[in-house]
């Protein structure tokens, strides 16, 4: 395993995360047993992973409760999340203080690594930052929360409009970002500025649906190409990203999108999530390789530096 430090938080920390929630949720959402979920992340565990996301909506807490039994505690950073605004409902301070609580229970932990708020948008984050984050930090106070992060809500929001915002506040320490091969903005909006400033960062969505299915690539690109908004050439072929993969450059796609994101600079640790532990050795070798060849990435960047919101799909209709 690689390691780095995540921003000004100094904690050091895997360049492989474990994403507990995604579509698989460690495996529990296609008939997986918690014992058998938490045996996955003693796997990544052993594998030199040190950081494991999680959060309530997931239903994985338990599941790293489990785990932590088998794993000294300071040997592992964990992150799990607060909801700001539900069905148009706002939480407040004690509500996300009581889910603190309650996920410290359920992991039978006395404290988390990194609290983030989740999936906050740019409506949302005065709130967050005048009624919550004070709440946060007396629980910081308190002991029972390391370091307070946000994370961006890319399913809606394509273009980092609420973390751009968050950049002036120095109360967020960890940002997880939305970021891939085919959605570049951060490049641009975010890693610029938590590089000066030294903003943790964790990256979500580097693979997410749209890179583990090649014939979905091939149908967004004949319909971007048909839009206009990519080269003509991409929405004419059954694998519009077959470029990448060659000697010396990647071994598929998945192996390619995991490649980029890691290497790009600005990039703290890439979070991955799977049920199947074949995966798992798979992702975890991927983002151990050298970067792709750098006449890939600049392809990457010219043929789709400009696009926004590809494959960011959500639990709900998994569309854009
Ligand atoms: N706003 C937020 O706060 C937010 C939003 C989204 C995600 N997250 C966090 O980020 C983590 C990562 O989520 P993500 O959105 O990037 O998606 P992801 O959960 O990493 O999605 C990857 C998908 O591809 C499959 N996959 C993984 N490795 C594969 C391989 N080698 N070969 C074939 N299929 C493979 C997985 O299914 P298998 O089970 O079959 O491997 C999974 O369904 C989540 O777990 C969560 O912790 C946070």
């Amino acid at each position: 395993m690689q390691y780095t430090t995540l921003g000004r938080t100094g904690l050091r920390v895997s360049v492989a995360g474990l994403g507990t929630g995604g579509f698989s949720r460690m495996g529990l959402k296609s008939g997986k047993t918690e014992e058998e979920s938490a045996r996955l992340i003693l796997d990544a565990v052993d594998l030199g992973i040190t950081f494991i996301d999680t959060a309530p909506p997931y239903g994985t807490e338990g599941v790293v409760g489990k785990a932590l039994k088998s794993i000294p505690r300071d040997k592992v950073v964990v992150a799990t999340k607060s909801t700001v605004r539900r069905d148009g409902e706002w939480w407040t301070p004690e509500r996300v203080v009581a889910s603190l609580d309650n996920s410290l229970r359920l992991m039978g932990t006395d404290y988390v690594d990194v609290f983030n708020l989740h999936a906050v948008e740019a409506p949302m984050y005065d709130y967050a930052l005048n009624t919550l984050a004070p709440a946060l930090a007396e629980q910081q106070r308190k002991g029972k929360i390391r370091h307070i992060g946000l994370t961006e809500n890319p399913i809606v929001d394509f273009t980092n409009a609420a973390l751009k915002r968050a950049l002036h506040d120095p109360v967020w320490e960890v940002y997880m970002v939305g970021f891939h091969m085919m959605h570049q903005g951060a490049r641009a909006n975010v890693f610029p500025v938590t590089r000066k400033k030294g903003v943790g960062t964790l990256i979500m969505f580097a693979v997410r649906s749209i890179f583990a299915d090649p014939p979905r690539v091939a149908r967004e690109m004949k319909e971007l190409a048909a839009k206009g908004l990519v080269e003509k050439w991409l929405g004419e072929t059954d694998d519009p990203l077959g470029f990448l993969v060659h000697a010396g450059g990647a071994a598929n796609m998945i192996d390619a999108a995991y490649r980029f994101v890691r290497h790009e600079p600005g990039v703290d640790v890439v979070l991955f999530g799977t049920g199947d532990a074949a995966h798992l050795r798979t992702n975890v070798a991927s983002l151990l390789k050298p970067p792709l060849p750098e006449a890939d990435r600049a392809k990457l960047a010219a043929l789709f530096g400009h696009l926004e919101g590809i494959g960011l799909d959500g639990h709900q209709g998994r569309s854009r």
